[in-house]
């Protein structure tokens, strides 16, 4: 069943069982106070008769033995009186009055005799006024139920009405939506719904959306990526294999000096090999970590002694900021390093010379040690940052390839910084400069540390 269908039907149910207790609680309620209204004009004659009745009985040793003796309504102030007395068996044992027995029942008031916690019987008391008064009062709550089924009905038909549009127009997003989904799933990937509300539907179709294009663009990379690949390989291997025609070419004995480059390039395309193996490792949650209480401001300052000379080729200096009374974490040193190291050359490969970076350590949240690389670069455009961790991504393709980037280094410091349970981000401003903030656990340091005693 349709969702439009289940919501008619819901708010059909919804409506009819409504209009029907609200139907039988009128019902009840007006039939009730009309008895009480009844009653309540004869209080008086209906409380003498039931004394009277009562004595008699209580005299005649808990029996209606010779009742017709009883001067019943003598007392009674009414026009024509009359009185129908039953026993607990229903059979009249009195009757005072020519009206038809059962226009007295039907007509007179009620009453029920309970003498010393025993039933005793019942009586019915009916006089001409009383008899007109009761068919008034039966008349009301007949004419009610009608005027309300009535009501009722023609308000249960607008309701339907109402709830078959309403449902309609609650589903009505959700049709739209459907056949997207639909196509979605028959690899149609970046379809984009039409966002019209802003409600929940809204939101739903936002959501569509974005998974939508996230799919596109995975399916992206997955392609690219083998493309990517026989790119990258290709450089190498070509400039590899032209080096040596030349050098065939040439017919003379190669000199040691001649194979330098071609050693450069192999040495490129095993960086490649390397960091595309421990990329998929990393990616496949198989990286192994060894990680031990390290000290990250030792780090840094081993990080900045070994590339401080590509720095000062380009008269860069670099600081380091410590902000912090304990920078000892629990990480894989050597894995450490490899992510700082990327961020350090990479700060100072896109710095113009002069500039400054900074390296600083902070403990801003109690379970996190904040690492950022900040440097005065370049900076990055907006429309880059959220690929700038993809593998292979470069924001100018051909000066980086040409720098000597293979575009795995960020990639691989993100899936190093994430097996870590650590987070990464970078911020950056065109021509004032990057950010990449590293939030490294600290909690099991701590507990390491006191286990070790330091
Ligand atoms: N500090 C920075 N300033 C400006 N651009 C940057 C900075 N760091 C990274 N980038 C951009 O991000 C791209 C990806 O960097 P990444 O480190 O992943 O690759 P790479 O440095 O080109 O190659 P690899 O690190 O594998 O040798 C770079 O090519 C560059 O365009
Ligand atoms: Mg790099």
């Amino acid at each position: 069943m349709g969702l439009h269908r289940k919501i008619f039907l819901a708010l059909a149910i919804a409506i009819v069982g409504i209009s029907f207790v609200f139907i039988l609680l009128t019902h009840l309620t007006v039939k009730g106070s009309i008895e009480a209204g009844i009653k309540e004009t004869r209080g008086k004659e209906i409380t003498n008769l039931t004394k009277e009745l009562t004595t008699f009985f209580i005299n005649h040793n808990h029996s209606w033995e010779n009742i017709e003796q009883l001067k019943v309504l003598e007392n009674i102030h009414q026009d024509d009186p009359e009185i129908l007395v039953m026993d607990r068996q229903h059979h009249v044992i009195l009757k005072k009055g020519d009206a038809p027995n059962k226009l007295v029942q039907y007509l007179g008031i009620k009453h029920e005799l309970t003498i010393e916690h025993e039933r005793a019987g019942e009586f019915f008391y009916y006089d001409p006024e009383i008899a007109n008064f009761n068919k008034i009062m039966i008349g009301i709550p007949i004419s009610v139920v009608i005027l309300l089924i009535g009501c009722g009905s023609l308000l249960i038909i607008i309701s339907l009405i109402i709830a078959y549009r309403l449902s309609k127009w609650i589903a009505a997003p959700l049709r739209i939506l459907l056949p997207m989904i639909d196509r979605l799933g028959k690899g149609e990937l970046g379809i984009q719904a039409p966002v019209q509300t802003k409600d929940e539907y809204g939101k739903i179709a936002e959501a569509f959306n974005h998974m939508s294009k996230e799919l596109e663009q995975a399916e992206m990379v997955r392609r690219n990526l083998t493309a990517d690949v026989a790119h990258e390989l290709r450089t190498p291997l070509s400039i590899i294999s032209g080096k040596l025609d030349v050098l065939q070419y040439q017919g003379q004995m190669i000199k040691p000096e001649a194979l330098l480059p071609l050693q450069d390039e192999l040495i490129r395309l095993n960086q490649l090999v390397e960091d595309l193996r421990i990329l998929s490792l990393a990616e496949a949650g198989k990286l192994e970590l060894k990680k031990i209480p390290t000290n990250m401001l030792d780090l840094a300052y081993q990080l900045l002694s070994a590339i401080g000379p590509l720095a000062e080729e380009k008269g860069i200096s670099m600081k380091i900021d410590n902000q912090t009374n304990d920078p000892i974490i629990c990480v894989d040193p050597d894995r450490m390093k490899q992510v700082f190291l990327n961020l350090l050359t990479n700060a100072i490969r896109y710095t113009p010379n002069y500039g400054t970076i900074f390296f600083r350590l902070m403990e801003e949240d109690p379970h996190y040690l904040k690492v950022t690389v900040e440097d005065t670069g370049i900076g990055i455009e907006k429309e880059h940052l959220s690929h700038l961790f993809d593998r292979f991504y470069r924001t100018d393709d051909a000066r980086t390839r040409y720098s000597g980037g293979t575009g795995l280094g960020l990639a691989i410091a993100k899936q190093y910084v994430l097996s870590h349970d650590g987070i990464i981000e970078v911020k950056s401003m065109v021509n004032q400069g990057t950010s990449f903030i590293i939030q490294l656990p600290n909690d099991i340091s701590k507990i390491e540390k006191i286990n070790n005693g330091q």
